[in-house]
């Protein structure tokens, strides 16, 4: 049996229809930004490996970093144990992560690191005495697939099958300039969207454990990009309402963007921060929850039951560290946040020819993400824009997967300059000549 067979015996994939979804790609090895499959096909990972990896596959560097490390110490539990990649990660985070940041709680996965998130807000107001337990969301927000960091996201067709499960939350208007929920012109507007927020936080009345956000780059629900006015009038109205800030940062942060943590563009703290997926360079699964001294402090006590209850058996995995801290060097190294940035330079003029050809309703890009927004009537995740245009792509060598009626390109910031004209130009010809 060849290994597509092996795999269609045993396997189940994610966000995989299994009855009719082509056969999975034979992937043997990776090198920069290509993908390399079982029988000689170079693909360009044009996804960054579901969003993870910024510095191209098997980089020396992180190749070298996880073989010392694996030689050392491949794994201890991690409470009542340390190590030294735990520590020296967690030193070199506080040193970038935005300021008052000053505490780091390991898991594996940017959902835990949501879950992680949700959980410590929660028990931070109860260690307070106060019973605050309301959420408050975003429309289109994406959090990721554990049952609070589904609750948190968009009801929608990803959350339908498990709404029994989820605790509710209050959603309010995202942004989504192309789809303005006021009805407004981005030219002319004030971020009026800000004053639902205002609205059901003046209505909870104190109530309001968190207010969660994606900032600048709501990914999964749209690839929705946000002025930063947006971004500041969060923190802002936290601080007046008396609430805290989480910002999910398992996708932009590191650089995705163009700023290290998207919450520089508005030059906003959070109170809890999410990362993970490109932590690691996109190598080994880690995600870590940082907090300010004010939440860390607050479950400091001589009473046991004010601990907070949260680990993982993975739980800062020296492996997943070391390679964390290989990472965090290549962007001094490599020069990394100068390479997303030329990245948006390319995307931005490569990109905006397209906005008019037939069908193409809007055409956005941030830092190392560009959009192409389809102008459809039945718009969401399973538009058939979405695989049909996928598979034409993959015909050229192009790996992408839209989110239905949105197309976008996010490669590895490795990718020069020459290979995201390439990329544009392929996506240009297949929307051109209407494949789709
Ligand atoms: C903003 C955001 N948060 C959380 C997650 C969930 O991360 P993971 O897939 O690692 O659980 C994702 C995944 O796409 C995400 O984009």
């Amino acid at each position: 049996m060849n290994l597509i067979d092996r795999d269609r015996a045993t396997l189940w994939h994610p966000y995989t229809q299994m009855q009719t979804a082509p056969a999975p790609l034979p992937i043997a090895r990776g090198q920069g930004v290509y993908l390399y499959t079982e029988d000689g096909r170079k693909i360009l990972d044009g996804i960054s490996s579901w969003w993870v990896n910024i510095h191209g596959h098997s980089h020396p560097k992180l190749n070298e970093a996880l073989a010392r490390q694996a030689r050392e110490l491949e794994h201890v539990v991690f409470a009542g144990c340390t190590h030294r990649p735990a520590v020296e990660l967690a030193e070199r985070l506080l040193e970038v992560l935005p300021r008052g940041i000053a505490r780091v709680f390991y898991s594996d996965n940017g959902s835990t690191a949501v879950e992680v998130a949700l959980k410590m807000a929660c028990q931070y107001w109860r260690n307070l005495g106060q019973d605050r337990r309301t959420f408050i969301t975003l429309h289109h927000a994406y959090h990721g697939d554990t049952v609070g960091a589904m609750s948190a996201s968009e009801d929608s067709f990803f959350t339908k099958p498990f709404n029994p499960m989820l605790f509710s939350v209050v959603r309010v208007g995202s942004p989504y300039c192309y789809r303005c929920p006021v009805g407004l012109q981005r030219s002319t507007c004030h971020v009026d969207c800000l004053g639902d927020l205002e609205h059901r936080l003046a209505k909870l009345n104190g109530q309001a454990a968190a207010v969660l956000v994606e900032p600048m780059l709501q990914a999964a629900g749209g690839m929705i990009i946000w002025p930063a006015e947006f971004l500041a009038g969060v923190r802002r109205l936290c601080d007046r309402y008396g609430t805290l800030m989480i910002a999910d940062e398992v996708l932009t942060g590191f650089g995705r963007t163009g700023k290290m943590f998207a919450c520089e563009h508005a030059g906003v703290s959070p109170d809890i921060i999410c990362l993970s997926k490109a932590l690691t360079g996109g190598y080994m699964p880690l995600a870590a929850t940082g907090a300010t001294a004010k939440i860390y402090d607050a479950f400091l006590s001589e009473d046991r039951a004010k601990t907070f209850f949260h680990g993982h058996s993975y739980t800062a995995n020296p492996l997943a560290c070391a390679v964390g801290i290989a990472s965090l060097e290549l962007f001094r190294e490599e020069s990394t946040l100068d390479r997303v940035a030329s990245l948006e330079r390319t995307l931005r003029c490569g990109l905006e020819p397209l906005r008019s050809l037939d069908g193409v309703g809007d055409v956005r890009v941030i830092g190392g993400v560009g959009v192409v927004e389809m102008r459809a009537d039945d718009p969401g995740y399973l538009n058939e824009f979405g695989p049909r245009l996928s598979r034409a792509l993959l015909d050229r060598g192009l790996l992408l997967r839209p989110l239905g009626d949105v197309l976008y390109f996010m490669p590895p910031y490795a990718i020069t300059q020459a290979e995201t004209e390439w990329a544009i130009s392929q996506i240009g010809e297949v929307l051109q000549a209407g494949v789709v």
